[in-house]
């Protein structure tokens, strides 16, 4: 039965802690199992000190990097090198530190047309999974790392928007994505995963992470699924406790 958003609450006493939390879980995650691991990363600000600590001397010796492949939950449609561009954060935090070959992290491509973009980046993903179709049986990903908006958006799943409609497509534009146009992993993309986890810290996100915790489908992240399971990693703000 695939897991809802309610999920499982793991909390830290605050930013730092969740961190060293989520930093921890993954480590331990990409290596159980022996096997090619596929890992979405997440953007925004709330991901940057966990690939900061992936690539610190603690961490970097516990992840086996040669079986990971990293991809992306979604992308600004800005140049890589541009300061609002989620590879460009992950690169500097995480990518550029740690021992990944070029053909193991694939950035959504922002050159040329969005929605060429976004099919560019649906091949690369069935490329790497063998297969044209999600199976229930054969996740696409063992780990979905996103953040959630004070608005209940994850990745660049915005509330009004269109792609929150697609079932079919594993990637999609969203043309009015504020500030700039942007690519995004689908729903059913999403829930083909071994793990889901919503990373989040600070008062301001206690109310959506609720909201969305509950139910409330008017938040996109509410509608989030796994054929695994969704853990909410959150420090004690965004888990209302402060
Ligand atoms: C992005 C992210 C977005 C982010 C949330 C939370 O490209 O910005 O995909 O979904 O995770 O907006 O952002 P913060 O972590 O900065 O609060």
């Amino acid at each position: 039965m695939p897991d809802s958003a309610e999920g499982r609450l793991e909390i830290a006493d605050d930013r730092a802690a969740l961190a060293r939390r989520v930093a921890d879980w993954l480590a331990t995650t990409v290596t159980a199992g022996g096997r090619h691991v596929r890992i979405a990363l997440a953007g925004g600000s709330t991901p940057k000190p966990v690939y900061q600590l992936l690539a610190s001397d603690d961490y970097r010796a516990r992840i086996d990097w040669p079986r990971l492949e990293i991809f992306f939950g979604d992308e600004r449609f800005v140049p890589h090198d541009h300061p609002d561009s989620n590879f460009r954060m992950a690169r500097e935090t995480l990518l550029d530190h740690v021992p990944l070959a070029p053909g193991q992290v694939h950035p959504m491509p922002t050159e040329g047309a969005l929605e060429a973009c976004a099919r560019d980046y649906e091949a690369t993903l069935k490329r790497s999974y063998g297969r044209n179709a999600l199976e229930p049986d054969a996740p696409l990903f063992d780990v979905v790392l996103l953040g959630v908006g004070t608005d209940g958006h994850t990745a660049s799943l915005l509330p009004g928007q269109p792609v929150l409609a697609e079932t079919a497509r594993w990637v999609a534009g969203v043309p009015h994505g504020a500030p700039q146009p942007r690519l995004t992993l689908t729903y059913p993309a999403i829930a083909s995963s071994r793990h889901v986890a919503f990373l989040a810290a600070g008062a301001e996100k206690a109310a959506p992470v609720a909201a969305a915790r509950t139910g409330d489908r008017r938040l996109p992240a509410a509608r989030v699924t796994s054929q695994g399971d969704i853990i909410w990693f959150l420090d004690r703000a965004a888990a209302g406790q402060t």
